[in-house]
């Protein structure tokens, strides 16, 4: 469900996802009642997690269920604001979190039809990421988690795009080998069971939603720039530039070849032949970061006898990569970039601390 939020120019994106298997009244019954049943008396009813994403340019709240159910997610993008400076500016992407981590939050609440008070734990990104924005996110964490007096769980970012796995309707369950692609890392995770992961390899350089921000600017196509060259590449041909894959020693990656092979192109070409051919070179420079990521990902399968291969981060949204990878298991494409149902699923599988006890907790900009 895509909303314009009146007056404000901004995109609010409420993904109701997988939410509402039960009819809406079933859910209101038990909502506020600190528990109840789900029907079967003796079990825990489903217990609802707010999460809260704010580590780039995305506000992010949603209302998820201990049992995976995704009530709301809420996701407003600062794309258009940070789009002339061609990416992220930090210092903007704190402040702007800071006027609409409340709103966001309030309307993922309204959108799930729960109250603050049938919230049972307030999970929230504590990093990797901008550290300025993901303060503002555990600041408001921490503020409603004490207000309430309710657990606080601090997840990691990453971890987070690997639990957009695991929600309904569709969970999936470990063993399985994921690609995780986004605007900030490119990894092959091992993952044996549910909230934990054991890195096999990673980028040396660039990341791959990196390559497509970097790429799309050097064609001239808007920020953030991967959809922008998804959009572009159905139009061109991917064979017509043989940009270079780049083979690195073991599962590792680097894209940063490929973005001066684009350079260079760019600039022999001149600026009326790239126009006129603009389709082309995304197709081309599409076609080399997709063969990067598929041949890697495959070979990291092979080695470590895990069957399965899953997608998840920005990139995963790119249509060539989900082409080029039928076996494999993507994200749903709502949940590819960053929000915050991943976070509150993450939740579901990471310890949480007790009231009040994460009072001074602090953010982290980089993993370790
Ligand atoms: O996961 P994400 O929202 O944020 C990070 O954690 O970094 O990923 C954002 C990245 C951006 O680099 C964006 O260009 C890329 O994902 N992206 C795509 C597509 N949609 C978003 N890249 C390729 N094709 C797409 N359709
Ligand atoms: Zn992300």
């Amino acid at each position: 469900m895509v909303r314009a939020r009146d007056g404000g120019g901004e995109r609010l994106r409420a993904e109701p996802g997988s939410a509402r298997r039960e009819p809406k009244g079933a859910l209101a019954g038990r909502r506020g009642e600190g528990g109840g049943s789900r029907g079967n008396a003796g079990f825990p009813s489903a217990l609802m997690i707010l999460g809260i994403e704010t580590s780039c340019d995305e506000t992010a709240a949603a209302v998820v269920t201990d049992d995976g159910d995704v009530l709301s997610s809420v996701v407003s993008s600062q794309a258009d604001l940070h789009a002339r400076y061609g990416g992220v500016v930090p210092e903007i992407a704190s402040r702007r979190h800071l006027e609409l981590v409340a709103p966001v939050v309030r309307e993922a609440l309204a959108e799930a039809g729960v109250s603050i008070d049938g919230v049972r734990r307030v999970a929230v990104t504590r990093g990797p990421g901008l550290v300025g924005a993901l303060l503002v996110g555990l600041s408001a964490a921490k503020a409603l988690a004490w207000a309430r007096r309710l657990p606080l769980v601090p997840v990691d970012h990453l971890e987070g795009h690997v639990a957009s796995l695991y929600l309904e309707p569709d969970p999936l369950e470990p063993p399985f080998l994921c690609l995780l692609a986004s605007g900030g890392h490119t990894l092959l995770l091992a993952i044996r069971e549910r909230g934990s992961s054991e890195r096999l390899g990673t980028t040396l350089d660039d990341a791959a939603g990196e390559a497509f921000d970097k790429g799309a600017r050097l064609l001239g196509l808007g920020y953030p720039g991967g959809a922008e060259i998804d959009r572009l590449a159905r139009e061109g041909d991917p064979g017509a530039f043989p940009f270079p894959v780049a083979r690195v020693a073991g599962l590792d990656f680097s894209f940063s070849g490929l973005k001066t092979a684009l350079l260079y192109s760019v600039r022999d070409l001149g600026e009326d032949e790239v126009e006129r051919r603009k389709a082309d070179l995304a197709a081309s420079y599409q076609r080399a970061i997709v063969e990067a990521l598929v041949g890697r990902a495959r070979e990291a399968a092979e080695r470590t006898g895990l069957e399965r291969i899953a997608v998840v981060g920005g990139v995963a949204a790119n249509s060539g990569l989900r082409e080029a990878l039928p076996e494999a298991r993507f994200a749903p494409l709502a949940l590819c970039t960053d929000n915050a149902a991943m976070i509150g699923s993450a939740a579901r599988f990471t310890a949480a601390l007790p009231y009040p006890s994460y009072l001074g907790l602090d953010a982290y900009a980089s993993f370790a």
